[in-house]
């Protein structure tokens, strides 16, 4: 599951000015391997000067589609989206992971759900509209801010999906940077923006979830609020979104204990070990034995790197990723986790 795959670039749209759409041909024999949940998000692999670099990017098609679509969005001096817009062609092939992430949907009939979203995280959120649309018979109310119109990613996508389904998809357009007449919409979405919704619009539904995806200050905004408003930590799930090269807060990882690491991936189990005062993760530690483990982001935000700790404690650095019930039922971000016991046991498959 965790292994990258050879595909071809089917076709590559422009969408933005900074912005490309790739869509891919996936093989027939990888076909089983890449249905995808909606939210879910592939992991690019790329070689530059003999070292390995990752980035991760939404699928943001319906799950029923033959082919997969991606958007990548360029960050200055991205050493991926910057050659994703320029240098790649229709038929080259790129490496590529199968669908990973848990920022999905399983939406019941007769709900609504709210979505908030800014810039790129749209991305795994309009998969999400594709979903509920086209298996509940649910509501979505959507609110989505960027800074100008032009720079608004995939609205041709929401507005025919606002077509197809007028009374079931509310959309909610917010500008940062262009004037616009509703003093609602103008601006970022924030906690006042965020109060004014919940109070008018939101309060009196049968919310079936809150799906946040954004920047994190963003997302902070937004579940303060919800929370504030007695919605539970359980109903709103959230992605946070990192530009490419971002870095989070690097809190320091040296490791307290020897110890030694079992760990099970793709039904394969191996054996490594860290020692005292080494600064690794146990995801480092791994890569270091050369063992092959799913990871992207190593910042813990994309939880490619999730895995269920079974035996030991760990400390977790940073975690942007993981909500309550996971944390609760053991699972760790291994890209995040130093080790606090002498024996560690994670498994990947479970
Ligand atoms: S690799 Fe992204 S959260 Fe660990």
């Amino acid at each position: 599951m965790y292994e990258f795959h050879k595909v071809n670039i089917k076709d590559i749209q422009q969408e933005t000015n900074d912005a490309v759409i790739w869509t891919l041909d996936i093989p027939n024999q990888y076909k089983s391997t890449f249905i995808w949940q909606a939210g879910q998000h592939l992991t690019f692999k790329k070689i530059i000067k003999g070292e390995e670099i990752r980035r991760s990017y939404s699928i943001f098609n319906p799950t029923s589609d033959e082919d997969i679509k991606v958007l990548i969005k360029k960050v200055d001096e991205g050493q991926f989206s910057v050659p994703a817009q320029f240098d790649y062609k229709i038929g080259q092939s790129v490496e590529v992971m199968a669908p990973t992430g848990h920022f999905t949907i399983a939406p019941k009939d007769n709900k609504t759900y709210a979505l908030f979203a800014a810039g790129s995280g749209i991305t795994p959120i309009l998969g999400m509209i594709y979903e509920v649309m086209n298996n509940s018979t649910s509501h979505i109310n959507l609110y989505y801010g960027n800074p100008t119109v032009e720079s608004t990613l995939l609205k041709t996508q929401l507005s025919d999906l606002k077509n197809q389904h007028p009374s079931r998809l509310s959309i909610s357009y917010f500008l940062s940077q262009e004037p616009i007449d509703v003093e609602l919409y103008a601006g970022r979405i924030d906690k006042s923006k965020v109060t004014k919704i919940f109070n008018n619009e939101l309060k009196q539904l049968d919310i079936g979830g809150y799906y946040l995806c954004g920047p994190g200050g963003m997302i902070d905004e937004v579940t303060d609020v919800l929370t504030a408003n007695g919605v539970v930590k359980d109903h709103i799930h959230s992605e946070q979104f990192l530009s490419e090269g971002q870095v989070m807060i690097d809190k320091k990882k040296t490791a307290t204990v020897d110890s030694g690491v079992i760990v099970t991936i793709d039904g394969v189990t191996s054996r490594y070990a860290i020692k005292q005062g080494d600064e690794k993760s146990l995801l480092d530690a791994a890569l270091d034995a050369k063992i092959k483990m799913p990871y992207s982001c190593k910042a813990g935000v994309c939880a490619t790197c999730r895995c269920k700790l079974v035996e030991g404690k760990v400390n977790m650095l940073n975690n942007y990723s993981l909500e309550e019930w996971e944390l609760e039922k053991g699972y760790i971000l291994s890209c995040q986790s130093i080790p606090k016991t002498k024996n560690i046991t994670i498994d990947y498959d479970a």
